[in-house]
């Protein structure tokens, strides 16, 4: 059933439908094409904070298209995507990663989720400063001064629901099919946090309002270009 509703409102090519007989002439801009998509990732009334679906819009593209065909190829598991997904080419999904990426839609108001302050600190200390003895860069060394990502192809860490940030760090920590397919420079730090780390950081980040927009490519160190080459270069062709 979820399979028909999500196939039959993702029409990509489509300029009627057909409702009650009359068809109905629907214009082709992208907007009406990621309809499917939004249903989840959507507008900004649709957007709650306690909701596990991650926001997209305005993260960089190239980390998106990695994504997109992450979930298409299997990488990354998430059905109801992957059936949306399975007959689209490299160049559609770039399309939509490039319309998502541009698209600035508010954003929600953050978690409010109480915390100890040895907890803050632990979390700001992993987020800013790192733990260089146990190979961990500080967070934002990757996703940007403000944490809201930094180009082509690392993602903003603000403005996602709790529940999707642990559930992701959770899924490179046990390297099961969610995201824990292909170690990248991602799983190997998520691999070192403990259970307290992790949950610190979730809740702290979720609580902080996001703002600001990626950091451009020049901001990320090279050695931290070259652990990562694998999520960088994944889109490289496009870029
Ligand atoms: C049924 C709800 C649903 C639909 C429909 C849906 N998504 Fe998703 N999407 C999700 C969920 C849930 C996740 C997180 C999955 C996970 O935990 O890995 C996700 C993850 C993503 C991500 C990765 C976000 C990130 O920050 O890593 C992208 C990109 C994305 N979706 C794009 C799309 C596009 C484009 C479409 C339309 C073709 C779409 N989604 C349709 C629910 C949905
Ligand atoms: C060496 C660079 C690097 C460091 C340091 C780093 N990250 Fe990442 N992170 C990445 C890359 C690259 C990705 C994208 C992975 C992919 O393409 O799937 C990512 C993705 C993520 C995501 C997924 C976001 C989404 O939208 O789905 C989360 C959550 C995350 N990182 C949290 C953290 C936290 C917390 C820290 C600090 C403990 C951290 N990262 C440190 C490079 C880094």
């Amino acid at each position: 059933m979820l399979r028909f509703i999500l196939l039959a409102s993702f029409c990509m090519t489509c300029v009627t439908s057909v409702y009650g007989g009359t068809p109905i002439a629907v214009p082709d801009t992208m907007a009406e094409r990621v309809k499917a998509c939004t249903i989840c990732h959507g507008a900004e009334d649709k957007v709650g904070r306690d909701a596990y679906y991650p926001r997209i819009a305005g993260k960089p593209q190239g980390y998106l298209v990695n994504q997109l065909r992450n979930f298409r190829d299997g990488r990354r598991y998430y059905q109801p995507m992957a059936i949306l997904l399975e007959n689209m080419s490299d160049e559609y999904l770039y399309e939509i990663a490039q319309y998502f990426s541009s698209l600035r839609l508010p954003y929600p108001a953050p978690e409010q989720i109480p915390m100890q302050s040895e907890e803050i600190e632990l979390a700001e200390h992993l987020i800013y400063v790192g733990y260089p003895g146990r190979n961990i860069p500080a967070c934002s060394a990757c996703h940007g001064d403000v944490l809201m990502g930094i180009e082509p192809a690392i993602p903003g860490l603000l403005g996602l629901p709790r529940a999707y940030i642990t559930a992701q760090l959770g899924g490179w920590r046990n390297g099961g099919s969610m995201r824990g397919q292909v170690p990248d420079c991602m799983s190997e730090i998520a691999k070192q946090l403990t259970d307290a780390e992790v949950n610190a950081i979730a809740k702290w980040l979720a609580n902080q309002s996001a703002s600001g927009e990626p950091r451009p490519f020049s901001t990320l160190l090279p050695e931290l270009v070259h652990r990562c080459s694998q999520n960088i270069m994944a889109n490289g062709s496009k870029e």
